[in-house]
């Protein structure tokens, strides 16, 4: 136990692969972009000390280096842990002075977060492309390359649209990936209506990646709209939402004297942004229950704080109660941007 954190993480019966998994996934998004090699994989080694068991990657995570830099660390651990990677986009092309910059770039992010939004907005978009048969069947192979694996848990489309969800060359792609042992499961990770049709569509889809927190719950969504009798479990990401849910809790608490009681009276009574992550975090826990909760978390004191969530939060009941009293509980379907 290299890290001292507790060795039993909360988890879950994850149905789709008949197996237990850690309640929260490490997500890969800024594993080589907004987070060099190194620190990257002493974060990925400090979940996996601790007992997470489910990573998140994709092409064009970490500008593309995400999955190379998972792959590494998890030569000779890869049987103990769960992995969902995607197709659909790929990296942004990313310019030699932009490849110069990146290690100055990256310090003064850590060192002045508030200067990440604007950094961002200048880096190359990861870029969809085109979902066709030909294409899934590459792209998985090229990420079980990268990922030194023959396998992963969890193949996704990723932001795919509704006419991608009905096309028979795609539907036919993704068997060939269960039938020939490339993934596991297949799944929809981006809008939630795609995911809630594709779904509907097929019984191929028993996974769904959405966002999910206390100003979009789109899990309550998700559950009206299942068609009766399907099971399908949910990987829901965006709990703190790069600052700005949680800056947006903090300042409902600091304002409000009266959600600062009822905060209060719940058992939050830390400074406002401290009660806000907290609550952010237990909201996204109590909210999807039997399902996995992505967490960007390479900072070592984020990554404690989650994890103390897992032992500490009230119980769900109370959670989601305080919830309905905190902010109107109002689903999001509109179609995201990520930022990575
Ligand atoms: N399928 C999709 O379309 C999609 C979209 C978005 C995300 N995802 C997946 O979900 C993963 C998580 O991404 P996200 O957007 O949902 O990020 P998130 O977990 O909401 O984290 C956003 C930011 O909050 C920070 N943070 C983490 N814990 C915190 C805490 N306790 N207090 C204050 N700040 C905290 C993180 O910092 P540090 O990381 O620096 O610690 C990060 O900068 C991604 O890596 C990706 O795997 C998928």
């Amino acid at each position: 136990m290299p890290f001292g954190w507790p060795t039993i993480l909360r988890r879950v019966e994850f149905a789709p692969l008949s197996r237990s998994i850690s309640a929260i996934g490490f997500g890969c998004a800024s594993l080589g972009s907004r987070v060099d090699g190194k620190r990257g994989t002493i974060a990925l080694a400090r979940a996996y000390d601790a007992g997470v068991t489910w990573f998140d990657v994709a092409p064009s995570y970490g500008d593309g280096h995400a999955e190379v830099l998972l792959g590494k660390f998890l030569a000779g651990k890869r049987s103990q842990v769960a992995v969902c990677t995607k197709v659909g986009i790929v990296p942004g092309r990313v310019s030699l002075a932009m490849r110069i910059a990146k290690p100055v770039v990256r310090w003064a992010i850590i060192l002045r977060p508030e200067l990440r939004n604007p950094v961002t907005s200048f880096r190359p978009p990861a870029e969809r492309v085109e979902l066709t048969g030909p294409l899934i069947e590459s792209s998985i192979v090229e990420s079980l390359r990268r990922l030194q694996t023959d396998h992963v848990d969890v193949l996704a489309l990723h932001e795919a649209n509704l006419d991608d969800v009905q096309r028979d060359d795609v539907l036919r792609a993704l068997d060939n990936v269960i039938s020939k042992g490339y993934a596991r499961a297949i799944s929809l990770a981006g809008d939630l209506v795609v995911a809630l049709a594709a779904v509907a569509l097929s019984e191929r889809f028993r996974i769904i990646q959405f966002a999910n927190n206390l100003f979009a719950p789109n899990v309550a969504l998700a559950n009206q709209q299942l068609p009766p009798g399907r099971s399908v479990a949910f990987v829901t990401h965006s709990v703190y939402g790069h600052g700005g849910l949680l800056n947006a809790l903090t300042a409902i608490i600091a304002k409000q004297a009266d959600k600062r009681a009822l905060m209060g009276s719940m058992g939050y009574r830390d400074a406002p942004r401290k009660a806000a992550a907290a609550f952010l975090l237990d909201f996204a826990l109590a909210s999807n229950p039997k399902g996995v909760v992505l967490l960007s978390m390479y900072e070592p004191r984020h990554f404690s704080f989650n994890l103390s969530r897992l032992t500490t939060s009230p119980q769900a009941k109370v959670v989601l109660d305080l919830a309905s009293r905190l902010v109107s509980l109002q689903p999001c379907i509109e179609p995201r941007k990520q930022k990575v």
